[in-house]
Parts: structure tokens; sequence; C-alpha cells
């Protein structure tokens, strides 16, 4: 039976007591942990979001009564104990905060009881994620994941601060918008109304940002829900959220400064973390040349060497034919890994595979300098020797080369880079490797659509220099773009934003738009910028992505309060569900559904 609240007030958080609250009159409320009953002694340990404090009902110094009612407590009832704080009489508890003290009861009232709930509540769960998000309610119990969510929440306090003190406005950008297809595909929302006609939810505030800097804003900010409807992985959610910013009169180093402070108060403050400043920059080429990726993870090396110049001659018909094709050779050397047996190299062989390799040639290293290959008997003995010299192959190494188009080889051995990093537990999650990438290309070619499509989005401004290459090798033009990258993901990106009419209407033109559809697409914002639009950039975040980071976890699902699944469904509520036809007619829709 559930008891009142009548005439008992929390005065503490169960973790918040310490020894220095001894001899004390507290309350506290939470869930059962636990309780162990040694007759006439019951040890019941109550959990809040703050910790775990042990309560001790002994007979002498607990009414019998009470001991009673305390070993019917059973886990996850939900009680209220008034009491006095003690210095622990028996063993302190090293793996408890509140480890040297407890509570001797002089009230306990069950608030309310729980079933037998289908998970433990504990930290490092085992459980399936699919039971555990089935039961969302009872996971976000679990010290760990609210520690992740009271750790969210610090970092959207900490930024709305930082950002009102720099003199930005938090202004709210609507979420029911027009359709703009450029970009990941859009979740549309039916309109009752306008039958027929659809709002789309925002991908990113985007455009209505730009909007407000065209209406005298000046330093715009939003904690902002966004909506991608792409595939799912570890690190992206269909919806999720945007810590997003612009800024008026500003260029790449203003907007990068501000946020370099943004990012060192808020490690300092939450992790206790120095970042040096400034963080480094790298372009985009470099990144690529270097790590095989745009987001490098920089807390270790093992970079790339390209070796096309070196093995050119040779009569390796993988490597000739790659070369022939335009593209290059190229190498990652993993120290110490010589002896990997036969199999797991064959395992990196088939994972060079899934990020499209059609084969991965290596050399390993023999501790006596012996060499076994997948490719020596296709080389000359020189050949050999200088390739391993080139890549700086000592005895013991692993050399693994790819041959194929740039795109690629980058790819693979990028993703390659990382396997081994996992594999040879190079990667520590205390360390925090920030990186700027900046000048990124701003066009990429799409081969499905035979067409440019941008790289950022249409609205950022190529580099000044460049410029000039825009009608003859817009492939080649680089945009004042920049991510900004922690270990290895991308945690945020901007832009500088065309403010100048020309630009964009010939960045409208490369990407395969008429006039009438740019109109019809962006008319307002191409509108507002006649009417006088201050120079401007900005940028945006995943917090998501950056909280996960911080947290030292895997996945965004973990610092997300309702998380989707692969399939973008709700494993709790089901959504997205059907719904009563008499829904659908209000809509003027009718649902076809391929089986
Ligand atoms: P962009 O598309 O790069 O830029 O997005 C900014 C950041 O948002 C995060 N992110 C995601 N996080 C979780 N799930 C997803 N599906 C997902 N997609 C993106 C990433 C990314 O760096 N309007 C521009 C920003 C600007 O130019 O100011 C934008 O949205 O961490
Ligand atoms: P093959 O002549 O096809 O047996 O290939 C000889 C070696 O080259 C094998 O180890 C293949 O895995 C490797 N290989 C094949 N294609 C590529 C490629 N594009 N890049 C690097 N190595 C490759």
């Amino acid at each position: 039976m559930a008891e009142s609240m009548q005439g008992i007030k929390r005065t503490h958080r169960c973790g918040e007591l310490s020894a220095a609250n001894a001899g004390q009159s507290v309350t506290v409320m939470g869930w059962v942990q636990k309780n162990r009953n040694k007759g006439g002694l019951v040890f019941v340990d109550v959990r809040d979001r703050s910790g775990i404090i042990q309560v001790v009902f002994e007979e002498g110094s607990t009414d019998a009564g009470l001991i009673e009612k305390a070993a019917r407590l059973r886990a996850e009832y939900v009680v209220a104990v008034a009491g006095k704080v003690e210095k622990r009489s028996g063993a302190v508890n090293e793996n408890l905060a509140t480890g040297d003290i407890e509570i001797i009861p002089a009230e306990l009232r069950i608030l309310s009881e729980s079933e037998t709930p289908p998970f433990p509540i504990e930290e490092n769960s085992r459980t399936k994620e699919e039971v555990r998000l089935k039961y969302r309610y009872l996971d976000l119990r679990r010290p760990d994941l609210q520690r992740n969510m009271m750790m969210r929440s610090q970092v959207a306090t900490l930024t709305r601060q930082f950002l009102a003190e720099e003199g930005f406005l938090e202004i709210e950008t609507p979420v029911l918008i027009g359709s703009t297809p450029e970009g990941a595909r859009d979740y549309l929302v039916p309109s009752r109304i306008h039958q027929g006609h659809f709002y789309a939810l925002p991908q990113s505030p985007q455009l209505f940002k730009q909007l407000l800097m065209c209406s005298g804003y000046d330093r715009y900010f939003q904690i902002a829900r966004c909506f991608r409807d792409e595939d799912l992985r570890a690190d992206r959610q269909p919806e999720f959220t945007q810590i997003d910013m612009e800024l008026s009169f500003v260029d790449v180093d203003d907007v990068i400064d501000v946020n370099e402070r943004l990012l060192s108060k808020l490690f300092r403050e939450v992790l206790g973390v120095e970042v040096p400043l400034p963080i480094p920059r790298m372009t985009w080429q470099e990144a690529m040349d270097r790590f095989g990726s745009d987001k490098p993870d920089t807390r270790f090396g093992m970079e790339l060497t390209d070796v096309t110049d070196v093995v050119k001659g040779c009569e390796f018909a993988v490597f000739k034919g790659a070369i022939e094709n335009g593209g290059t050779v190229r190498g990652i050397n993993a120290r110490g890994q010589g002896s990997m047996p036969r199999k797991k190299i064959d395992k990196l062989v088939s994972y060079a595979k899934e990020y499209g390799a059609k084969g991965l040639a290596y050399i390993a290293i023999q501790e006596d300098g012996t060499v076994k290959s997948s490719f020596a008997k296709f080389m000359k003995e020189e050949e050999m020797t200088s390739l391993v010299e080139a890549m700086g192959g000592e005895s013991g190494d692993l050399l693994l080369f790819a041959a194929d188009k740039n795109k690629v080889v980058w790819d693979v051995l990028g993703s390659l880079r990382l396997e081994l990093a996992r594999q040879m537990e190079l990667l520590d999650k205390g360390e925090y490797r920030f990186l700027w990438v900046t000048e990124f290309p701003l066009l990429e070619w799409n081969d499905e659509q035979g067409r440019y499509t941008a790289m950022h989005h249409p609205f950022t401004m190529p580099m000044e220099e460049d410029l000039g290459y825009i009608d003859t090798d817009p492939g080649r033009v680089r945009a004042k773009a920049y991510d900004i990258v922690l270990n290895g993901n991308e945690i945020g990106g901007g832009s500088v934003r065309i403010y100048n009419q020309e630009v964009q209407n010939k960045m409208f033109e490369v990407l395969g738009f008429t006039p009438e559809k740019a109109q019809e697409q962006f008319g307002f914002l191409l509108d507002a910028f006649r009417y006088g639009v201050p120079p401007h950039a900005g940028l945006a975040y995943g917090l998501d992505r950056l909280v996960m980071l911080m947290a030292k976890e895997d996945s965004i699902r973990d610092v997300i309060a309702f998380p989707k699944v692969k399939d973008a469904s709700d494993l709790m509520t089901d959504a997205p569900t059907a719904v009563e036809e008499k829904q659908l007619k209000e809509l003027g829709l009718t649902v076809t559904v391929d089986e």
C-alpha cells in the first residue's frame, strides 16, 4: 500500500550525504537497491540519481515494527527514510561514495511498491539493449545512464551560459517547415488543411538562422532538434540535437575562436580536462593524404604513405593497373604486427573489402628480416627493398597496401588504420584530441545523380582564390567550410556563407538548379539577401556525439533518453504505428504498402 508524503520532506539526496553530516537528522527518498536481512538486522540500500546510502535497521537502535517493515522491502520499492547519519560502525565500503556512513532510521515509509523488474537495475548492465530499450524508463534508472543524462544537461546549461555571455541570443525556429530535398531525406508531415501538401521536419535550422542574420540578430544560437531520414549507425539517430549557432560580420577565425573557448570551458568544467588552445588545424587535403579520412583520429600515428612513385615501374598487375587508371598506391605500417597470423591478415583483407577494396597487398617483415608477402613474386627484389624503405619498414612490421582510385584507397586505408588501432589497443577514451579540418572541397561529384552536390550545403562560400575554377574545374574549388573533429568523430561542422548574389547564382548553376528551381526552393532566402545581408558564418555541433565522447560511450543511444533503434523505430512506444482510417481520410491520404 502506498503511504503518503504528508508531514515528511526530503532534506538530502542519498549521494549528497557524507561524514560531515554525522549526527544530523536527515530524510532521504528513493528506490530500494537491495536489502539484506540478517535476522533482527536489516541493511537497506536506498538509491536516487545522486547515489546510494545504506540504512541500518538494528535491534536496540530501531523499533521492532520498523525492522519488520524493512525486511518486507523488495528491489525498486520507493521509500522515504528519516533518521540520523552516523559514521559506520562496521567496515567502510570503499566502492560507495557514502561508504563510510549509514543512516540509523527513525521512520520508514513505503511510498510505492514495485513488481520484480525484467532486469536488474545496475551499472554496466549485461542485459540486451533491445530489452533495456523496451523498458527504457527502468533502464534510465541505471547509474551509468543517469550520469550520462546529468552530464548532457550540464553541457547544455554551460553552453547556454557561455553563449549568452558572448552576446548570443537564443531564438527558436520552426519545426514544421517546407521541404528542401538538398541534403539527407526529409521527414514529411502531411497537412490536413492543405491536402496533398506536406511540411518537412528541419534537417537543421540552416535557412532560418541565415534569415535571422539578415534580420540583424547578429549572434544566434539554439539547442535544436533536427530530423534526417537516413541510415542509422552508432553515431546517427533520425532525430538528434544540434548546438546551432550563426554569427554576423565574421570570418572563419572568429567562428573558430568562440568555439575553441566554448569547448575549452565545457571540457574544463565537466571533465576537468584542459584542451590545449589553439586547436590544431589541418586542410581537408592533408587529412585525406595523411589519414585517409576527413575526420582523422589523431590519438595515434600509422599515417598513410603514398608509394605510387616508388612502385610506378613494377610489373605487379594490381599496382600497375591502378596507376594506369589514374589511381594511386598507398600503404600503412602497422608497427610490430609483422608476426600477425595469416588468418588474422585474411580478416583484415575482408575488412578492407567491406570498404570497397578489391584486395589488400601486404608485406610482413619477420623478426629475422625475411619477408612474407602476397605479391613479392610479382616484384623485383630491389623494388621490394625500396618499397619497404619508403614505408620505413623494419623487422617485425606489417605493411599493408591498397591500389585503386584515390577515394577508394583513402577509404580503405583510413578504415583499416582505425581497425588496427582498435586491435592494437592504441585508443584511450580518456585522451581527447581535437582537430579543425578546413578547406573542404565545395562540391562532390554524385555518380547516381550525374551532377555535383554541395559537400556542406549550397550556401557555403567558395574560397576567394578558387573562384576562377568554378566554371572550368568545379571539383577543384575549396570552400570556407570547417569541421571540428574529436578522436576521429565529426562533432560539428559549419561554414562561411555566401552573401553575394552572383556567387550564389553561380553555385546554383553548378549544382544544376535552374534559376526558377532555385527561386522555388530557396526564394525567401534569396529575396531576403536583396535587402541588405551581412557577411555571416556559423557552425553546429552534434550535441549527442559530443556528450557521447565526453561520457566515453560508444553509441549516441547511451546519451539520449529515448533513442530509436537501427530501423528508426522506438521499441518502447512502438512508433511508428499505423493510424486510423479516419485520420488518413482527414489528411486526404491513401496508403499503399510495398510488400
Ligand atoms: P551538419 O550536417 O554537418 O551541418 O550537422 C552538424 C553536426 O550534427 C551532427 N549530426 C548528427 N548527429 C546525430 N545523428 C545524425 N543523424 C546527425 N547528422 C549530423 C554531426 C554534425 O557535425 N546547418 C549545418 C551547420 C552549419 O553550417 O552551421 C549542419 O547541419 O555532429
Ligand atoms: P591477385 O593477383 O589478384 O592474387 O592479387 C595479389 C595480391 O594483391 C593479393 O594479396 C590481393 O589481395 C592483392 N590485391 C588485389 N587487388 C588489390 C588492390 N586493389 N589493392 C591492393 N592489393 C590488392
